[in-house]
């Protein structure tokens, strides 16, 4: 038998909340900065996607070269019954996991977990009608502060593609790689998608697009603010500004003032002065090597077992298990 169930561990009202908190701090701040997360709106998903297939944009698919390469070794090296997606919205990808493992004949239960509840509607039913068999069980959740999973069979899988870890920063991967480490058991394994430190000039032109559509994807930020907290900030006041932090290894995505502006914000009672040229950093996307990226997992009590990447190096892919 199989279903489709959908579990909110968020309350409704609790990302209005998140958003009023993170805007109030952010842009209080010196330097002013706001969360990657608030970009995803449906307006900002779909830039997203539309991101992942521009010429400049390949960690989406060296990640998929990767995975089409070796999801038949993932399947058979994980055994897993139960596959546990983080941040979903990669369907696509998903699909070369699922269809692996159910080759294998182990996959019964697929988790996919995400913020979005619409998102988990939308993608969850469709896998449920095109995988019969398989039991579907949607998690709305913010894994970055807690992940309780569902009681399914394992061992488990818990996939992290796309490089989404390199939105957090090293603490707050440190924090997040520790509680994921306690919530598995023996047996089960972290899959994880990380873009790979290279070429400056590789780097930042993936983030800056001569099409312009990360530009937009950046300035929609502002659309969401104005949306939900009546902020009255005009996206055209602002340029799309992406750089290479060589110390940190993480690409930043900023908007920078074109003239001294202010704008206000109802719902959190800030007026938020920016001098001309001053920056709101609204992205960090770290890039990792092997070396730095085994000892953050063996600091959080996971080992490295698998190391893949692309042919042209630019994207790994990582098995990880707790290490006792
Ligand atoms: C989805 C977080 C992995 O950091 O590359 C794409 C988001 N930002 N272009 C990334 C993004 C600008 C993306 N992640």
């Amino acid at each position: 038998m199989s279903t489709f169930t959908l579990t909110r561990q968020l309350p409704e009202d609790a990302t209005y909340a998140a958003l009023r908190a993170d805007v109030w701090t952010g842009l209080t701040a010196h330097p002013k900065w706001l969360p990657p997360k608030w970009f995803y709106d449906a307006r900002g998903s779909e830039l997203f996607e539309e991101i992942t297939r521009l010429p400049e944009y390949y960690p989406a698919r060296a990640e998929r070269a990767v995975l089409c390469r070796e999801s038949s070794a993932i399947a058979a090296e994980t055994g897993a019954r139960t596959l546990v997606e983080l941040g979903s919205g990669s369907s696509e990808k998903t699909r070369l996991l699922i269809d692996a493992l159910r080759a294998a004949g182990t996959l019964t239960d697929y988790v996919p977990v995400d913020v979005s509840g619409s998102a988990l509607q939308r993608a969850g039913r469709v896998l449920h009608a095109d995988y019969p068999g398989l039991t579907v069980h949607a998690l709305v959740a913010d894994f970055t502060v807690r992940l309780d999973l569902p009681p399914t069979a394992g061992p488990r899988l818990v996939a992290f593609l796309g490089s989404t870890i390199g939105n957090l920063l090293p603490t707050e991967r440190a924090a997040f790689l520790s509680s994921l480490r306690a919530t598995l058991r023996p047996g089960d394994a972290l899959l994880l998608g990380t873009d790979l430190v290279k070429d400056e000039q590789l780097l930042v032109a993936a983030y800056n697009d001569a099409s312009g559509v990360t530009a937009d994807f950046n300035k929609n930020v502002l659309a969401v603010v104005h949306r939900e907290l009546g902020a009255d900030f005009d996206p055209d006041d602002f340029d799309h500004v992406a750089v290479w932090n060589r110390e940190q290894e993480w690409i930043e995505m900023r908007l920078r003032a074109r003239t001294a502006l202010t704008g206000t914000i109802p719902a959190v009672g800030l007026a938020v002065r920016f001098a001309e040229g001053e920056e709101l950093r609204t992205e960090v996307s770290a890039k990792f090597r092997e070396p730095g990226l085994r000892s953050e997992l063996a600091d959080a009590g996971l080992k490295l077992t698998h190391w893949w990447t692309d042919s042209e190096g630019r994207f790994a892919l990582s098995l990880a298990q707790p290490d006792s």
